[in-house]
């Protein structure tokens, strides 16, 4: 496993660092463009969409990816403040990394916030995004720092994946999109590796009842983001129908909200706890039966009935 360290982190973040303003700047979109990649659309499962329509739910879908990560920073941001104020006297390298790591998320939020009044603005109504982001930030703080901080840790690791695997290299995308996913992925990639130092610090100390209870949270933390993810998928298909102005029967519903779905937990859950540095630290910090509890509930999220068409 890489050996990780907070001063090298804020080194690179330093070196990778950009301006609001500059990316903001990039981010004019194109409607005639897909506005996100196969991987993380549920357009190539949309068998009832024409082109137009599968590019359409693609300019949806980057609205609610937007919102959902301005979502997730929001109480991601003071997590890593609150951690950052344990090593406030007694040890700087980390103190300001993990306070950069929390202005950056700032940044981000902000970033976010800014990209849907432009998705908005290109679609020429207002979206409807899930709410309750103050009441989620508190639930999620109110769990064992460990649970958080591996929810967090998978969330950061996700982000890498999107950029590289899916977003690099596909010259099909809207320009503004790979831009802005260039541009979080840079500063994300420290926090990853931040994020993966502070849970090897939340576990160091734990009793084994206090891992099996970070274990319970982390799983109530999931089914918390899949609940986020449904919520959002009904309204992702409302968006659709507004965007395209027209309603779907019911089996074309079925047929979109599951591909929505499908797209949604594998962006926002799967990409993230599959990924190998996440694995390598789950294996860390939790024992074989541990990991099986957590593996069994994403399992049964697959088997859940869904939509009242
Ligand atoms: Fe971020
Ligand atoms: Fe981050």
């Amino acid at each position: 496993m890489p050996a990780y360290s907070y001063a090298r982190s804020l080194d690179n973040s330093f070196k990778a660092s950009w301006k609001l303003e500059e990316v903001l700047e990039r981010t004019r979109f194109d409607r005639s463009l897909r506005w996100m990649p196969p991987a993380l659309s549920g357009s190539a499962e949309a068998a009832c969409l024409d082109e137009q329509g599968r590019r359409a739910l693609t300019q949806v879908e980057l609205a609610s990816y937007a919102h959902l990560f301005g979502y997730v920073e929001a109480f991601i941001a003071p997590k890593v403040n609150v951690l950052a104020a344990d090593f406030a006297l007694c040890d700087l390298p980390a103190f300001e990394a993990l306070s950069n790591f929390t202005a950056e998320e700032v940044k981000h939020m902000n970033l976010f916030r800014a990209v849907r009044e432009r998705v908005d603005a290109a679609l020429g109504f207002e979206l409807e995004l899930v709410g309750g982001a103050e009441e989620t930030a508190r639930f999620v703080l109110g769990k064992n720092t460990g649970a958080v901080l591996l929810l967090i840790t998978a969330i950061e690791w996700m982000t890498q994946r999107h950029y590289l695997d899916c977003i690099r290299d596909d010259a099909r995308l809207d320009p503004a999109t790979r831009a802005l996913f260039k541009a979080h992925w840079q500063e994300e990639s420290q926090h990853a590796q931040l994020d993966h130092l502070e849970t090897l610090r939340a576990f160091v100390g734990m009793q084994p009842a206090e891992r099996e209870r970070a274990v319970d949270d982390l799983i109530e933390l999931v089914l918390a983001v899949d609940g986020l993810l449904l919520r959002q998928s009904e309204l992702d298909l409302a968006n659709l129908e507004r965007c395209l102005a027209r309603s779907f029967a019911p089996a074309e519903r079925e047929q979109l909200f599951g591909a929505l779905l499908k797209a949604k937990r594998w962006t926002f859950l799967l990409s993230g706890v599959t990924h190998p540095r996440f694995q390598e630290l789950f294996a860390e910090v939790t024992t074989p039966a541990q990991r099986a509890r957590v593996a069994k509930a994403l399992e049964a999220l697959e088997r859940m009935p869904v939509l009242d068409c």
